[in-house]
């Protein structure tokens, strides 16, 4: 049987990850890094700090790679466009070594800062790292040979040795994606459960010792895991960040305190104990948060929930609750449980027809509709409603654009036919589920808005209910996307 070429690949890189032969060099070359910096001392940890981007608070690697990535994509392309008579030689040929010189340039700085976090990785990593490297450094060597030979005129060979630099580069790419989005390295690694949000008590403070780190453990019921602080008494003030190093995944609870810094013992990341920040790296993201207070002796904390987090506190809460002066109908999950059960109802009755029968199609349309219906009402007023007592709002909207894609999927095909049945059995389980765990979950922390807000909502959601479904211009749009979807 033909082997797909994505195993092909996952085939080579799993053979290179498990290569230990690479081991050595890697090492070798580690070593012959880190010697010179040891050596040289704080004007080095500087150097490092700036190549991984320590104070940037992201990597610098995948920025700086765009500019080799970009010219000598641009010189590749325009020796293409010359080859094929599609641009003139005279202008294409400068354009293009310019763009390879710059490459080059951006090569460098993508290959300092590449290597700089390359070194902090191990195993698998960093033997996969180091053909990266390789494939990198290949391409390099090839443009600049490219260079050299267009500069004797050998345009030709110029452009060949270009052409096998673009496919160097793409493989070293393709293995800088994998480290990246497979292996995860230079992403970030701490626990960042918003628990707990509310004070917890945690600890005796008479059980801590100066610049000792010590872990305590809440429970975050939704992952049903326990998450790890790092606690730090540093002269007479408590610190609190996660346990779990941002950079690797090091447990700085196991960790030193030098300099007033809380120093990871895998890699020697220094965060700053006030702030969580990275102040060495190689980590270059910052630690989860913790607000402390002392009470009754117990040490008791609270996370500092980050810009952008969509976490439910008591304080969104009790905002979100207040009353608008709107008017009053049925409650909101009533509005929406009775639109469910019709939907479900829809499905059964288009399920239950014989396949040949006309009317099918149209029940399928009108099915479609309705579906269309409850999206926009839901994510119009419902949603943004209780958005802040629910943290399911974002899985909401993701399920709303997959019902989208399957409805899209299913209105395309012959109501007669088999492929039909079996994604309508799909659709009607997508509903479903959607329904069922805003039934289970949502609906019943929408409680905490109280009854009258809930009510409120109600009246709003069967006001555009009404309106969505009288409409002329509303009904033809439906109806006019219906179609387009089917691809009449
Ligand atoms: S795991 Fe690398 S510095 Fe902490």
């Amino acid at each position: 049987m033909a082997r797909s070429p994505r195993r092909g690949v996952e085939a080579l890189i799993g053979r290179i990850e498990a290569t230990e032969s690479l081991d050595p060099p890697g090492y070798a070359i580690g070593n012959a890094l880190a010697r010179p910096a040891q050596i040289a001392g704080r004007p080095a940890q500087r150097l490092g700090n700036a190549l991984h981007g320590t104070r940037y608070g992201h990597p610098v690697h995948p920025m700086v790679v765009t500019l080799p990535i970009g010219a000598w994509t641009l010189a590749f392309g325009l020796d293409l466009l010359a080859m094929l008579g599609l641009a003139r030689e005279k202008r294409a040929a400068p354009v293009a070594e310019t763009a390879l010189r710059a490459g080059a340039l951006g090569a460098v700085a993508a290959a300092a800062t590449g290597l700089a976090d390359w070194q902090y990785t191990d195993g698998r990593d960093r033997r996969l790292g180091l053909v990266h490297a390789l494939a990198n450094g290949t391409a390099l060597g090839l443009n600049l040979l490219s260079l050299a030979l267009r500069g004797r005129g050998r345009l030709g060979e110029g452009r060949a040795a270009s052409a096998a630099a673009w496919g160097a580069m793409f493989a070293g790419g393709y293995l800088g994606g994998h480290l990246v989005y497979r292996r995860r390295v230079g992403t970030d690694h701490a626990d960042r459960s918003p628990e707990p949000r509310e004070w917890q008590p945690v600890v005796p403070l008479a059980e801590l010792r100066e610049d000792r780190p010590r872990r305590v453990e809440v429970r975050d019921a939704n992952i049903r895991q326990e998450i790890g602080i790092a606690l730090v008494l540093h002269r007479g003030r408590v610190h609190a960040m996660g346990a779990r190093c941002s950079h690797a995944g090091g447990p700085l609870d196991q960790g030193w305190v030098l300099e007033g810094r809380l120093v990871c013992p895998w890699h020697g990341s220094r965060y700053c104990l006030e702030s969580g920040q990275p102040i060495d790296g190689p980590s270059t993201i910052p630690q989860p948060r913790y607000a402390v207070r002392i009470r009754d002796g117990m040490v008791e904390l609270r996370r500092e929930q980050e810009p952008g987090d969509e976490v439910v506190t008591r304080e969104r809460v009790a905002q979100a609750a207040v009353p608008q002066g709107g008017a009053l109908g049925r409650r909101a999950d009533e509005v929406l449980v009775e639109h469910h059960m019709m939907l479900r109802r829809m499905f059964e009755r288009i399920e239950a027809m014989p396949r040949e029968d006309p009317e099918r199609r149209d029940l399928m349309r009108a099915l479609a509709e309705e579906l269309e219906i409850h999206e926009h009402i839901e994510d119009k007023l419902f949603y943004p409603a209780v958005r802040p007592i629910s943290e399911d709002v974002a899985i909401a909207h993701a399920e709303h654009r997959q019902l989208a894609d399957l409805l899209a999927m299913t209105l395309k095909l012959n109501t007669a036919t088999p492929e039909f049945e079996e994604h309508l059995r799909a659709l009607h389980a997508a509903v479903d589920h959607h329904a069922g765990s805003e039934e289970r979950s949502m609906f019943r922390e929408a409680e905490r808005l109280g009854e009258r807000r809930l009510r409120e909502i109600g009246h709003a959601l069967e006001a555009l209910l009404e309106e969505m479904r009288a409409s002329r211009a509303r009904q033809a749009f439906r109806a006019l996307k219906v179609r387009l979807l089917e691809g009449a």
